[in-house]
């Protein structure tokens, strides 16, 4: 067996760490210890992994560990959780967290080794550049939607307009193409749709010249705009397959999750929820939930419908293969009567500005 010499910290919450746990780490890596009260940016250091084992049972317990990891001032340092069992609830209390991973116990040796050398070995991103910042900042502006929509905690339009403006100035200065190659690194594939949704939103908006707000508006739509999947099960929403048509039921209801979420926590603007609750809407009727008709569909609807039909289609699924930028505008243009076709003209220069290559 190869020892791999990565520095891990194994992060605990109870008074000493879990025998089995760090005997396990420390067969395999390099690997030192500390209690989750004196988790601080100098004992993170350089490391490469935190593994954090920490209770989540209950919503306090996620925000105080939450509130721990803030603190780390290289956020990007990767994550691997192990909870208690394996619960939905709890794997989206530790993703809230920023886990890149989460093992349920029991635990065995192999499952650990395999999850950790994976989360080792994806190339991490540098933030020291616009792209790498953007990104992100993104991945926290989605982070903190979650955690929004599946507790307590607060979060306000214009805190996430702060994390759209770093995206808008990171595709000012990479261009799509870039972004839709950094966006492929993360490991959630619900993340990796809404960024490139954003990127695509946003770099439509640069190449038709619209003003600042206008591309915040953008940014913040596509950002929010599947935050009722945060409702959906997490086994319908990664699932490597195609899904069943019961499965397919369950997902349509995302964009009514959505409103409902942002109805219910208030703050977000009536633009916003419209955009949450229609972005699956066509122009002939024949879109939902509610069946809206052309001028019922405002254009900054319209503008993120598009995106996000055309991430979509681009992006690779372990069940289908992704479409070219020309294939998927190709299809788009055969969707007679859905899209707006003033938008879906102008979004040809999306495509023969921007050679994607997802
Ligand atoms: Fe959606
Ligand atoms: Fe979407």
């Amino acid at each position: 067996m190869r020892l791999l010499r990565d520095p891990i910290l194994l992060v605990h919450a109870a008074a000493q760490p879990c025998p089995e746990l760090q005997a396990a780490l420390k067969a395999r890596y390099a690997v030192s210890s500390c209690p989750l009260e004196k988790l601080s940016p100098d004992a993170a250091g350089k490391r490469s992994l935190l593994v954090v084992d920490a209770p989540l049972n209950l919503e306090h317990q996620a925000q105080k560990l939450r509130k721990a990891l803030a603190q780390l001032t290289n956020r990007l340092v990767r994550r691997v959780f192990v909870v208690e069992e394996n619960n939905r609830v709890l794997a989206v209390r530790a993703n809230a967290c920023g886990a890149e991973a989460v093992l349920p116990r029991p635990l065995t040796r192999d499952a650990l080794y395999r999850t950790i050398d994976r989360v080792l070995h994806d190339p991490v991103t540098d933030t020291r550049d616009a792209g790498g910042a953007g990104l992100k900042a993104g991945v926290s502006a989605l982070e903190d939607i979650l955690h929004f929509a599946t507790s307590g905690f607060e979060l306000t339009q214009d805190e996430l307009y702060t994390h759209g403006d770093e995206i808008i100035e990171a595709i000012a200065e990479i261009g799509l193409s870039e972004w839709a190659e950094l966006v492929k690194r993360h490991h959630s594939r619900t993340f990796r749709h809404s960024l490139l949704v954003t990127g695509v939103a946003v770099g439509f908006g640069q190449l038709l010249g619209v003003g600042h707000l206008d591309l915040r508006r953008l940014a913040l739509g596509s950002l929010l705009h599947d935050v009722g999947k945060a409702e959906i099960p997490v086994g319908i929403l990664e699932k490597p397959g195609s899904l069943t048509p019961e499965e397919t039921e369950a997902m349509r209801h995302h964009p009514g999750l959505g409103r409902a979420i942002l109805q219910r926590k208030g703050g977000f603007s009536a633009e916003m929820i419209d955009v949450v609750a229609h972005h699956h809407e066509m122009l002939d009727g024949s879109g939902y939930p509610d069946k809206l008709m052309a001028n019922q569909i405002t254009d900054l609807v319209r503008a993120v419908t598009i995106s996000d039909i055309f991430a979509a289609l681009i992006e690779e699924r372990a069940y289908k293969s992704r479409l070219s930028a020309t294939e998927a505008y190709d299809l788009m243009c055969g969707m007679t009567g859905k899209l707006d076709p003033v938008l879906l003209r102008e979004f040809a220069h999306v495509i023969m500005r921007t050679p994607l290559a997802v």
